[in-house]
């Protein structure tokens, strides 16, 4: 399961995605991979409703119906998770954490404060952003990390940074980035990037499928 959380269908975190699914779908036809977009569905963050804490059904997914119910419901049952999100104000996007708090409060039991999954499967945590790997705001997936962690697995992680914001610099407000300085990196590292991610969906399904 790939769950995307960038607004962009065609950009950034939708192509290392998309080359991640085709890393994953060419290790063969056993590999059924599935994309989700979260700004494609209408959904709420956790409600607070407590439902998946009710003793006697206490249940370890999000028991609030809308439109993110079958994800989650899929995502438990799933054999490998992929979370990908553009780097907003240092943190994934809001739509990736309003996201993250649906799946991951029923796995936290207020009895234990142990983290627990319908099932264990590996995970890459993917983000894209401006920063460089050495000078960059991102906090990543922050807190949530250690749920995901603790709860499916420990993540593996698979950044791109310095990415096009634009596809045009010359059309908007944005003389802090030089152009020449941006294509010159992409040119370095962005079909490396995809590679990476290519790379990653074909090992993650390899080990699956052992
Ligand atoms: C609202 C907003 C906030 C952003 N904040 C950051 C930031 O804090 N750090 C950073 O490195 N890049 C930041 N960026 C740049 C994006 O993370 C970067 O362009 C990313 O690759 C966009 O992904 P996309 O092409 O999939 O939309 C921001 C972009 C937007 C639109």
């Amino acid at each position: 399961m790939i769950i995307d959380g960038g607004p962009r269908k065609n950009f950034n975190t939708a192509s290392m995605l998309q080359k991640f699914a085709e890393g994953a779908a060419s290790v063969g036809n056993e590999i059924e991979v599935k994309t989700i977009r979260l700004y494609g569905l209408d959904y709420k963050g956790c409600m607070s409703c407590m439902a998946c804490k009710i003793k006697g059904k206490a249940s370890n997914v999000c028991k609030f119906k809308d439109a993110l119910t079958p994800v989650l419901e899929e995502i438990a049952e799933a054999d490998g998770l992929v979370l990908g999100s553009p780097i907003y104000f240092g943190d994934v996007t809001g739509q990736m954490r309003t996201f993250l708090e649906r799946l991951a409060f029923p796995w936290l039991s207020y009895n234990d404060y142990s983290l627990t999954a319908p099932k264990r499967m590996p995970v890459v945590l993917m983000e894209t952003m401006n920063g460089l790997p050495d000078r960059n705001n991102s906090q990543g997936y922050g807190s949530m990390e250690y749920c995901i962690a603790n709860a499916l697995g420990q993540p593996e992680h698979l950044n791109a940074y310095n990415t096009y914001q634009v596809k045009n610099y010359d059309r908007f407000e944005l003389a802090s980035f030089s152009e020449e300085a941006k294509r010159q990196y992409r040119d370095e590292h962005w079909e490396q990037d995809l590679q990476k991610a290519f790379d990653a969906g074909r090992r993650m399904a390899e080990s699956i499928l052992k």
